[in-house]
């Protein structure tokens, strides 16, 4: 997508390689909205932290990152023993994937990389292909995130108002996203819609990158306390829902996404208004039997205690964003702890459809439907 910053107006995506460093090169996503900077990760230990530390986020943009990890770590390797080469990849793919659980995209972006790797002989074989299949995983992740948006644009008619949850956008993908793919296609063709973003807590991906990202694309949107949810829709202000997902179980149609996620269904439902899940294929998790077994993040208490943002005096910041000082504010009373799992998992009866690359499908469907949506046994 195109990303203004002080006045300049430039195509940026979230993930992307560069060869001549064998480097990551990602967007900083923890200093946004006050703060635009690309930063460079050195080698697979870098990237893993990055992902683990939240530098990027998101399903498909820590898939890319996975990917591109893993082809960073065999590139980083030296000599042509293939063993050797094997067990160093090995400990490069447990690394990425030890560094977040939740979403399964890291996990199947790698899977792809090492099968492309087989058909290699020697390792330098093996490590183009890795880079070849890091690149098109990323290239796919933007095709797919594309289809989202053809297919589900026709959910979106003038004057509706949209919710969405944390953030499902292109910052959360290699770009263009997956809820906010419809929106994008939609605003494309001329419709003209509102979207509420759930501010999200205690991450606040919803306010800070959600709100950031629609603002840069001009779409006419407004945030909201997570709590305000069930009073709109009670008034009728609410006519559509639009959420992504980090793992998507294609045997039963559960969706896991963002905490809150599960309790603006179950208040979609009492309130009748369409819910659907926007995923690339990569987000499907064929394996699983039952959401129950699906891990979910329990993150650090600390961002439920307190919040991150910015110090400033709101003049100065409007002249110069820098002059903004980065900084934790403790909000809950000083001798309290928290619990702060990061996901919850919302039932397929909950769901209304779930917008993929290839179409429009209940969720049950996802299963029934597997060949086409790229289950391979
Ligand atoms: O913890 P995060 O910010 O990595 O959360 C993941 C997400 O971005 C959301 O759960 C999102 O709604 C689905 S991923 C596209």
């Amino acid at each position: 997508m195109n990303v203004t910053v002080r006045g300049r107006t430039q195509p940026c995506r979230t993930v992307a390689f560069d060869r001549a460093r064998n480097a990551v090169r990602l967007i900083e996503q923890r200093l946004l909205p006050h703060e635009f900077k690309i930063v460079a990760t050195r080698n697979f230990r870098e990237t893993a932290a990055a992902i683990h530390d939240m530098i990027v986020r998101g399903a498909g943009a820590i898939g890319a990152t996975a990917a591109y990890g893993l082809a960073q770590g065999a590139l980083a390797f030296h000599g042509r023993d293939l063993p050797k080469f094997r067990r160093h990849v090995e400990t490069v793919y447990q690394t990425l994937k030890a560094a977040r659980p939740t979403a399964v995209d890291p996990v199947n972006a790698m899977n792809g990389v090492r099968a492309a790797m087989r058909a290699g002989r020697t390792v330098e074989e093996q490590q183009s292909l890795a880079l070849a299949a890091a690149g098109e995983f990323a290239s796919e992740d933007v095709r797919h995130c594309e289809e989202i948006g053809r297919h589900g644009a026709k959910l979106i008619h003038n004057g509706m108002k949209i919710l969405t949850h944390c953030n499902a956008g292109w910052l959360a993908f290699v770009d263009v996203g997956s809820a906010t793919a419809p929106m994008y296609a939609a605003q494309a063709q001329g419709k003209k819609f509102h979207v509420f973003c759930d501010e999200t807590r205690p991450r606040s991906q919803g306010a800070t990158l959600t709100a950031w990202e629609l603002a840069q694309q001009k779409v006419s949107h407004q945030i909201i306390a997570d709590n305000a949810a069930g009073h709109l829709m009670q008034r009728g202000e609410i006519d559509l829902v639009i959420v992504g997902s980090d793992r998507t179980l294609g045997r039963t149609g559960e969706v896991a996404n963002k905490i809150g996620t599960y309790t603006k269904a179950v208040l979609a439902k009492r309130h009748g208004i369409p819910f659907y899940v926007a995923i690339p294929l990569s987000t499907i998790d064929w394996k699983l039997k039952r959401g129950f077994d699906i891990p979910i993040e329990e993150r650090h208490e600390s961002e439920v205690l307190g919040a991150w943002g910015t110090i400033t005096n709101p003049k100065s910041e409007i002249r110069n964003p820098k002059s903004a000082q980065r900084a934790y504010v403790r909000v809950a009373n000083p001798t309290s702890g928290a619990r702060n799992p990061g996901f919850d998992v919302t039932p397929p009866d909950l769901i209304t459809g779930i917008i993929t690359p290839v179409g429009i499908f209940k969720p049950k469907e996802l299963w029934t439907q597997r060949r086409r949506l790229g289950f391979a046994d």
